[in-house]
């Protein structure tokens, strides 16, 4: 063991990332459908062009350390969510906001409050800080109510809302009342996915709310996840300790000057998270007529179970001499599995028959996730990819 590193980051969990197509060992014809980090399949077409531009700009100077204040970016948002400037600070992902929370307001001794189950970068930067977690167990549809807000709460209270991985959503004047009954809580209330759901966002009530920061990222209705920018909205004493304990050089100058584009084009944006939502709610219903469970989504992705699906059981049957070769080579047994597998085996198996067909979804093997599928709505085409395969699962396999 490396004595150099500090002892509690040996055990450390680091964020386990969605896989990327690269993992999967296929050749490099086939499509793969990337499905499992809830990011747009739009691409914006103002940004390649921007892109193509900075290259030939004579006056874009790379060699020239990146504005430390991002300016003209804070600017050009404030305008377009009608923010002062001086109430919003730009990072590398909202991730880096996140871990910068940390640095700001906690310490020895100090804890945070956590619904359980919920995004994982929290609780990985928790550990990273040394910082202790109040899990809150949320109830079957995966939203937090008043009454879960009892015993030991943490100075710093993490709600994703819409919440992730469910895709549930809270109505903002439940959550207020929530930041209203804890005055002494500062409340992080991340909007990752709020472009879902635009009507509940707190951003016009953080002047009354000392207590309260809001996180935004351009990773997903933005279809900027490969910019890595992110973004908080709070009154400006917070703003201040976000970006005196973020790198001062955080930003850098591409990223922006291309930030800028998704508020510039925020109709454009607004088309393309319609978009997203028809698609989510057609392929909903059609996981529903398979015999899916899905929570009810305010987000790009869904949160669904094979409760009622019903797998062919020679998949199973297959699955199982794939993973578990006979002991006994003489053994010929060849029956199929006697019952059907419970929707957590069942999930865990279509997570890998979806993998085999090219399709990336999420499995979170924890015991509250274990029976779901998350699945990242994609294209119209990638939707009805994974309809026809989950139906061609019903099936017998056609080669074995
Ligand atoms: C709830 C939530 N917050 C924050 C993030 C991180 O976003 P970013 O890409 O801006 O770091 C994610 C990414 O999946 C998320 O689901």
């Amino acid at each position: 063991m490396n004595s150099f590193i500090r002892s509690h980051l040996h055990h450390w969990e680091a964020y386990v990332p969605g896989k990327q197509p690269k993992d999967l060992k296929i050749a490099p014809h086939h499509r793969i459908i990337k499905l499992n980090t809830n990011e747009s399949p739009f691409i914006l077409s103002e940004v390649s062009d921007r892109l193509q531009t900075l290259a030939r700009s004579r006056s874009f100077h790379l060699n020239r350390y990146p504005d430390p204040s991002a300016e003209h970016l804070r600017a050009t948002a404030g305008n377009i969510l009608n923010i002062p400037q001086d109430h919003l600070v730009f990072a590398n992902g909202s991730d880096e906001i996140i871990s910068a929370i940390f640095r700001a307001y906690l310490g020895a001794g100090d804890s945070i409050t956590l619904p359980s189950p919920t995004y994982g970068a929290y609780a990985v930067y928790s550990r990273l800080y040394n910082i202790k977690i109040e899990e809150l167990e949320l109830a079957a549809d995966f939203l937090l109510s008043e009454e879960n807000l009892t015993g030991t709460i943490g100075k710093v209270v993490f709600l994703p809302n819409p919440h992730a991985p469910s895709g549930n959503a809270l109505a903002a004047k439940t959550l207020l009342s929530i930041i209203k009954k804890f005055p002494q809580k500062l409340f992080v209330i991340d909007e990752a996915y709020i472009d879902f759901n635009i009507k509940e966002t707190l951003i016009t009530e953080i002047a009354n709310h000392p207590n309260l920061i809001i996180l935004r990222t351009l990773s997903k209705a933005a279809a900027l996840a490969g910019l890595r920018v992110g973004y908080a909205i709070s009154r400006p004493d917070h703003i201040q300790i976000l970006r005196k304990v973020l790198d001062p050089y955080n930003l850098n100058m591409i990223a922006q000057d291309l930030a800028t584009l998704p508020f510039i084009h925020h109709k454009k944006i607004a088309l393309l998270v319609q978009k997203i939502i028809a698609i989510r709610d057609k392929v909903t219903a059609e996981l529903t007529t398979l015999g899916f469970k899905t929570i009810p989504s305010k987000t790009n992705f869904i949160l669904t179970s094979p409760q009622n699906f019903t797998l062919h059981p020679k998949w199973t049957k297959l699955r199982l001499e794939k993973t578990t070769p006979p002991k006994n080579t003489t053994d010929t047994t060849n029956s199929l599995p006697k019952s059907l597998p419970s929707s957590k085996a069942q999930a865990q198996l279509l997570y890998s028959l979806l993998t085999e067909h090219q399709i990336l979804v999420r499995y979170f093997p924890t015991p509250r996730l274990a029976p779901y599928l998350r699945i990242t709505i994609g294209t119209e085409r990638d939707m009805k990819r994974v309809i026809t395969v989950l139906r061609s699962l019903q099936k017998a396999p056609k080669h074995q």
